[in-house]
């Protein structure tokens, strides 16, 4: 029987990768410190006897060896994220994000394993393009900017993941995620949709930071995981990086008035300057449109589901979660 280790296995993303990876019949290992992630992102899942989950941090070497063994692939979520936790730790961005990502790829070249890194368009920083394409230059903000560390963490891994290929033939995937989003994603660490959606719910006005004019797409967890685990089954890839997400875009003051017009159309948005949120250093990116032609030649298909579709999955999901 194939079997998979997921860092981050109890995260938002990684439920559900580990529920994808179960119905497709392999045996799960999940490694998570619960850090940001919950165990109730496992609830479908919980007592399935193909599923063991271990709870640990992958900056303990003893114990990522331990759960390598015996692995034929590996889907390396765990990381510190969310720009808020991020701009706030960026040690521990960088201390999670950076060594044990290179033990885990070491490892992986001893045991043969296939190896997926989750990655992200913030390595595209601060670059005004129209359409991020994966061959594009990166445009980092200066070092004195701890809101950076995140999008810096994640390319040297990609550096990583890419000279581990190259030196050792490492079967690797990088997956440049852009706005996942959907059911039991929290807003605790400043994700966009579950805290318009949890403002909404509870009848409060919704917080848009500056004029609210910057572009984002969004796509929905359940299709970038079929993409994630769809890259990792090719075989033969013409290339190993790709952007995975949604190309279709809207404005921050658009999601929340779409938000508003499905729960309250009674609300109101109150516009805040980024300083109060972040403290003044920090800067953000006016537009981030992914170019996904990569990932649909190789694929046949991209992430197109509807946001107002998301957006209705989401609210209902956290409805009857604030109703327990
Ligand atoms: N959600 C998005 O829109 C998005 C966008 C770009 C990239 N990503 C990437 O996707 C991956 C998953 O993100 P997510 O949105 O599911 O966030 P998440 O916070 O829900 O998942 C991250 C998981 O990693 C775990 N973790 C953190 N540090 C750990 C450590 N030291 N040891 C073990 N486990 C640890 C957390 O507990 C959590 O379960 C991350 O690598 C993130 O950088 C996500």
């Amino acid at each position: 029987m194939c079997r998979s280790l997921v860092t981050g296995g109890a995260g938002f993303i990684g439920g559900y990768v580990v529920e994808h990876l179960l119905k497709e019949g392999r045996e799960v290992t999940v490694l998570d410190n619960l850090s940001t992630g919950r165990l109730s992102n496992l609830d479908a899942v919980r007592d399935h006897p193909r599923l063991t989950i271990r709870i640990g941090s992958i900056t303990d070497p003893i114990l990522v060896s331990e759960v390598m063994q015996g692995q034929d692939e590996v889907f390396h979520l765990a990381a510190a994220v969310g720009v808020k936790l991020v701009a706030d730790d960026p040690v521990r961005t960088i201390e999670t994000n950076i060594f044990p990502t290179e033990s885990l790829l070491r490892l992986a070249v001893q045991g043969g394993q296939r190896f997926f890194l989750a990655s992200t368009s913030e390595v595209y920083g601060k670059s005004d393009q129209d359409r991020f394409e994966e061959e594009d230059d990166l445009q980092f903000g200066p070092t004195s900017k701890p809101r950076w560390a995140y999008g810096c963490s994640k390319a040297i891994d990609e550096f990583l993941a890419l000279a581990y290929h190259r030196k050792f033939g490492l079967p690797v995937v990088i997956g440049r995620f852009f706005n996942v989003v959907g059911p039991r994603q929290v807003g605790n660490y400043g994700m966009v949709i579950p805290r318009f959606v949890e403002a909404a719910l509870r009848g409060e006005s919704l917080t848009v930071y500056d004029d609210g004019m910057q572009v984002r797409c969004f796509a929905h967890v359940s299709e970038i995981v079929k993409c994630v685990v769809g890259l990792m089954r090719c075989d033969n890839l013409d290339h190993r990086l790709f952007n995975i997400g949604s190309d279709s875009s809207v404005t921050i003051r658009d999601l929340a008035k779409r938000v508003i017009d499905l729960v309250n159309p009674e609300l109101d948005i109150n516009y805040v300057p980024y300083k109060e949120a972040y403290g003044h250093d920090f800067e953000d990116v006016r537009k981030r449109v992914p170019d996904v032609t990569r990932l649909q030649k190789t694929l046949g298909f991209k992430p197109e589901m509807p946001l107002e579709q998301i957006l209705k999955a989401t609210i209902a999901w956290k409805k009857e979660a604030m109703a327990q």
